[in-house]
């Protein structure tokens, strides 16, 4: 299918993801990485003095060397033994664990980006939403297994390779063969940690899906906005089963995996009986039948015990730094994502202040998650400055047809012509230029009213032409109402002092950004969904004006809105019903006028009615 990417998992490799998570660091911050080679050196001289500590006390006794000599011994190798603990616990405590819980943040803020930046296509397909899934948990914020807890990860796997190489050189000059038990108990060990480790990663996928059911039932469905129509429709009892029902599927997932970890443990148990006790053995031995010294024996007994803690540690540290690798991979995964549309290059945009033309051939769209083809050869051109209404049923794919128009969706066959030029040859941001549109969601950010009209890339907002915009949406006297104004910020969960709009209000806010925007292209999608009958005739009145000099597309569902504009289109069932202005579409006899007579019956007594409610609201 064009237009849709079919790539496959790839893992980049190790060494892949190691450079990729040194770049990150390093373009990041660059103190982390000096503080690790700090922490690394300090943990070896600690943990080397730690089994070297008892050995000088003990052989110092038996050489009967002067009070003075010894205390003199004993106090030096305290005191470096005490600095470098300090730098190991001060590096590993405050800086790599902050500097990890930070870079999280970037990992985050990298995530959301990219999932803004991406196509909107991409975003929005079977595979896009899938990695997003997949990079989001790779970021949670718990820091000891997020994608991030990569770098705690690899500095205690380094500091345990040391910490391994120097107290083999211990054991070795006792004898090889003690390592040789120690390496090969520890090597099943490992195995088995690592094959659960794979296998829980295979569940992975499951896990996913499990969670995006509970997120839903449990973030999404219990956010302000659902809870209203949940209570008034009485939807809890669905919620409620379908909560155990996600719940139930949890639970059984994670008791698989306890009892995978059960099965190690116990492999586990057997092991360290069948090691300790035969190096110890060894050891007890040899104390009897050679000149060890006691000192010797405490040497050799702390290099076995710190040999199987560092060789545990290694052994641990590579199940998580491959657990954490895989995290990079799924970050990676999402934002190394190629776009489809151009980014770079691409033909000059025409002129913004002069009129276009966009041309429909034979466009053909289907979601890459449905059976279902929602536009079917589309053949349509709009003329310069032409005002164009779309109309048709719910879910007909109106408001499809015009993430098209706006280069977010991307056609499956056939192409998008503006002014004679495929829009796949524009850079796509620049192609965002050409068009203002109001969509059916709303999008506010947390800042004044004017910034919210006129924010564009943070230029000086133009006050004449805001001010003619909140006039023609129709917001001025709500806006006089206010005592600061355009500069009333809204959002008051994130800003103080902010104001809540209501639904209406905030249509005629999307609607005045939409006319505040210089583009030669206009797209409105039902914006007068949300207003009065009396807001939107106000509307239509001033929908001349609102899109002066602009080639407009104007979307509804209620046909009798649509009079004013030149031309009116009905789609039915991926095609182009019907086309022509409303006289010649009411002449047909079709699909048009039987819809419309319909709607208009209701239509009139609504008006009537809201009239009536003005005249005496005015009366009072
Ligand atoms: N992201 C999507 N993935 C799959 N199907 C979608 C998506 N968005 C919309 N649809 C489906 O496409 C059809 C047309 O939707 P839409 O263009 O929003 O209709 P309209 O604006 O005419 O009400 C609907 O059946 C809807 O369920
Ligand atoms: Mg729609």
């Amino acid at each position: 299918m064009e237009g849709k990417q079919k790539e496959n998992y790839t893992t980049h490799g190790i060494l892949s993801n190691f450079g990729f998570m040194l770049r990150e660091q390093w373009t990041f911050e660059k103190k982390p990485i000096f503080v690790w080679f700090l922490c690394i050196l300090s943990d070896l001289v600690v943990s080397l003095l730690g089994i070297y500590f008892p050995k000088v006390v003990l052989d110092s006794i038996g050489k009967s060397i002067s009070s003075s000599e010894f205390l003199l011994r004993i106090s030096s190798l305290t005191v470096v033994l005490m600095i470098f603990q300090y730098v190991s616990f001060f590096s590993e405590q405050s800086v790599i664990i902050g500097a990890t819980r930070i870079l999280n943040m970037r990992f985050y803020i990298g995530k959301d980006w990219k999932s803004l930046d991406m196509d909107y296509g991409i975003a929005m397909s079977k595979e896009g939403k899938m990695r997003i899934e997949k990079a989001h948990s790779s970021i949670n914020r718990n820091v000891y297994v997020n994608m991030a807890s990569y770098y705690i990860n690899l500095v205690e796997f380094l500091k345990s390779i040391l910490g391994l190489i120097s107290f083999s050189t211990v054991i070795l000059l006792l004898n090889p063969i003690v390592i040789l038990i120690l390496l090969v108990t520890y090597l099943l060990d490992g195995i088995v940690s690592i094959k659960i480790q794979q296998w829980e990663i295979s569940v992975k996928e499951e896990r996913a899906v499990v969670n995006r059911c509970l997120g839903y039932v449990l973030d999404d469905i219990s956010n302000s906005l659902m809870a209203k129509d949940i209570k008034i429709y009485k939807m809890m009892n669905w919620i409620n089963a379908n909560t155990s029902k996600y719940i139930n599927e949890y639970k059984q997932l994670e008791q698989r995996v306890q009892r995978k970890y059960t099965i190690q443990r116990l492999i586990e148990a057997v092991l360290i009986f069948v090691r300790n006790g035969g190096a110890y053995l060894y050891l007890i031995w040899k104390m009897f039948h050679s000149d060890m010294t006691i000192g010797d024996f405490t040497l050799y007994f702390g290099a076995i015990t710190g040999f199987g803690q560092w060789l545990s540690q290694i052994v641990e540290r590579i199940s998580s730094l491959s657990n954490a690798n895989y995290r990079v991979d799924d970050y990676r995964y999402l934002v190394e994502m190629k776009d489809h549309m151009k980014r770079e290059g691409g033909v000059a945009i025409p002129d913004v202040k002069a009129p276009c033309e966009l041309r429909f051939e034979d466009v053909s769209f289907q979601y890459d998650d449905s059976e279902h083809i929602i536009l079917n050869h589309i053949n349509l051109t709009i003329h310069k400055g032409e005002k164009l209404a779309v109309v048709g049923n719910n879910g007909v794919g109106k408001t499809t047809l015009i993430k098209l128009a706006c280069g977010l969706l991307e056609p499956t066959s056939g192409r998008i012509l503006f002014n004679g030029i495929d829009i796949r040859k524009f850079n796509r941001d620049d192609y965002y230029k050409l068009i203002s549109a109001s969509f059916q969601n709303v999008c506010l950010l947390p800042m004044s009213i004017a910034m919210n009209v006129g924010y564009d890339n943070n230029t000086k907002i133009d006050r004449e032409k805001l001010n003619e915009a909140i006039t023609l949406s129709g917001l001025k006297e709500k806006i006089a109402s206010l005592p600061n104004g355009m500069d009333t910020e809204l959002v008051p969960s994130v800003v103080d002092g902010g104001i809540n709009l209501s639904g209406g209000e905030m249509q005629k806010l999307m609607l005045a950004r939409a006319i505040y925007k210089e583009a030669p292209l206009i797209i409105l999608d039902e914006p007068t969904a949300a207003l009065d009958p009396i807001a939107e005739q106000e509307m239509y009145l001033k929908y001349n004006d609102l899109t002066k000099n602009r080639t407009a597309i104007y979307i509804s569902h209620r046909l009798s809105s649509t009079r004013f504009c030149d031309r009116i289109i009905l789609l039915d069932q991926g095609t182009i019903a019907e086309i022509g202005s409303h006289e010649e579409l009411m002449k047909l006899s079709g699909k048009y006028k039987e819809l419309f007579e319909i709607q208009s019956q209701y239509y009139k007594s609504d008006m009537e009615e809201e009239k009536r409610e003005k005249k005496k609201r005015d009366k009072r």
